[in-house]
């Protein structure tokens, strides 16, 4: 068994009805320490798989390992070292800060020091008599993760924390799982429908689309994956003559009457196609590298 993945899914499907597979064969596998973006368009099934993953929803096929341990065996234990937020975070409004974390913190029966540990850790210390009501969405986010963090879990789990939150709220979010991640070596799996939202925060990426898990590997391959759609834009006065005068081994066939697209090639190969042009007397106006941007190769692997 292999126990680097902290949490791990094998061959893990589900249906709400007989007929339709809302997921199917998920294997997610997140390392220990990382920061694992489950990314997916609306409906893709990313709810669906962290509830089953936290056993919210009744697990129909498949296996779950947290740590190497199969859920099924020793879910209880399991359990405890997993802190979550699914969906919209239910905190008592007229409680402080401090009551609402005092309320887990009697349910978990963990030393009371921990409530200030982890209103520190999410940067609420200074909340005093201010009730949980009157809250910002991100004071109310990261209070419910300071719940989420009370019990000393080494998984978080989080959907979607930064629905929601303005763009300094996603900013503050992204530094406080960074801080999570970095001094507690906590692992944390958080879902979004927006790459351009996590991925300066991820190390690992799933993507999801209709149930199926398209790729997963580290922020690094799927950039990898961005730099092989890396191509060199040629626009001429002629580009019909520039062909026949440019070796066709680096002509790509998407290349239409406006534009020549290259294949990625070194600099000097560049210029010497461009000396060879203007010396056939063709005119180049426009030569540059440009590359698929990962937005667009999210929106090609989930066929948006
Ligand atoms: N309780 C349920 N009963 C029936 N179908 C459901 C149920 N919950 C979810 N679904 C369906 O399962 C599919 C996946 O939903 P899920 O909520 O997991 O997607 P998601 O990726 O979290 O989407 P979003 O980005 O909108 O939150 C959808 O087609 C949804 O309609
Ligand atoms: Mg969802």
């Amino acid at each position: 068994m292999n126990t680097t993945f902290q949490l791990e899914t094998r061959n893990l499907s589900h249906r709400f009805a007989a007929n339709e597979e809302i997921l199917s064969q998920i294997n997610l596998q997140v390392p220990n320490a990382s920061i694992y973006g489950f990314l997916g368009p609306n409906g893709a099934g990313k709810t669906t798989t962290l509830k089953l993953i936290l056993g919210l929803i009744a697990k129909q096929q498949g296996e779950i390992f947290i740590g190497g341990k199969s859920f099924n065996a020793h879910r209880i234990e399991l359990l405890h070292q997993i802190g979550s937020l699914i969906e919209t975070p239910s905190l008592y409004s007229q409680l402080t800060a401090y009551e609402n974390l005092a309320v887990w913190q009697k349910i978990y029966q963990c030393p009371k020091k921990r409530i200030d540990e982890v209103l520190a850790l999410v940067r609420l210390s200074d909340t005093g008599k201010k009730k949980a009501g009157q809250f910002s969405l991100g004071m109310k986010q990261r209070l419910s993760i300071a719940i989420a963090l009370l019990h000393n879990p080494r998984i978080l789990i989080l959907d979607e924390p930064t629905n929601g939150l303005d763009p300094n709220g996603i900013l503050e979010m992204r530094e406080l799982l960074k801080q999570l991640n970095q001094e507690k070596q906590l692992t944390i799996l958080i879902s979004s429908h927006l790459l351009a939202e996590i991925e300066k925060l991820v190390t690992h990426i799933g993507i999801i689309n209709k149930g199926n898990l398209l790729f997963q590997g580290t922020l690094h391959e799927l950039l990898q994956k961005q730099e092989q759609t890396a191509h060199v834009v040629l626009a001429t006065t002629n580009n019909q003559h520039a062909a026949t005068l440019i070796d066709p081994k680096w002509i790509l066939p998407t290349s239409d009457e406006k534009k020549l697209l290259l294949r990625e090639m070194p600099h000097e190969e560049i210029a010497a196609i461009n000396k060879k042009l203007v010396q056939n007397g063709i005119d180049v106006y426009e030569i540059h590298s440009e590359k698929t941007d990962l937005e667009t190769i999210f929106m090609n692997l989930t066929g948006n």
